[in-house]
């Protein structure tokens, strides 16, 4: 049986915390689908498709990932792919709490999709998407931070700002 994981998570925007966790995701699963949650109530910062241009060109080195956009429960979502697992990073303490609802909701809803979690590598702990928009936004260097494509996009987006 191919052992297939759903990414699953805003990616507003890709990190290098992110391609971490795939890259390593990759050492155990067939397949990875990195999806984007369609969140109508969040407001995201950059568009769905802006999104996934730069996932896929942040990835594009990697084989046997696949990409897509999602609604509705994750679960449901997971199963539609004939997925097995849900990959999550852990980042410090402060995501466990989360990130422990999140998975034994899942898992109460569906009891045969696994969440794996994979502690983000020590260069990674503090990155996170939002905190990367702050600094970029006030000029800050955030470039060994992020792939190449979304420290251009960043600093596009925020150039009318300075
Ligand atoms: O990058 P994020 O914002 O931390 O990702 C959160 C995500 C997309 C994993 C989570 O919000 C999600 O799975 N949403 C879909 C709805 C769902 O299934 N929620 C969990 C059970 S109620």
């Amino acid at each position: 049986m191919q052992k297939i994981a759903i990414y699953p998570g805003s990616f507003d925007p890709v990190t290098n915390g992110h391609l971490d966790i795939v890259e390593r995701g990759l050492y155990i699963f067939d397949k990875i689908i990195v999806a984007i949650l369609l969140n109508p109530t969040k407001n995201s910062f950059f568009a769905v498709e802006e999104r996934m241009e730069m996932l896929k060109d942040s990835m594009k080195q990697f084989k046997n990932v696949e990409f897509d956009t999602f609604d509705g429960l994750l679960v449901d979502y997971a199963r539609q792919c004939k997925a097995n697992a849900i990959l999550r990073g852990m980042r410090a303490v402060s995501d466990f709490e989360y990130e422990f609802q999140l998975a034994l909701m899942n898992r109460r809803l569906q009891r045969d999709i696994q969440t794996v979690f994979l502690m983000t590598g020590l260069r990674w702990i503090f990155t996170s998407s939002s905190i990367i928009k702050e600094a970029a936004q006030f000029g800050g260097d955030i470039e060994d931070m992020v792939p190449p494509i979304v420290n251009e996009r960043l600093k596009q987006k925020y150039a009318h700002e300075h």
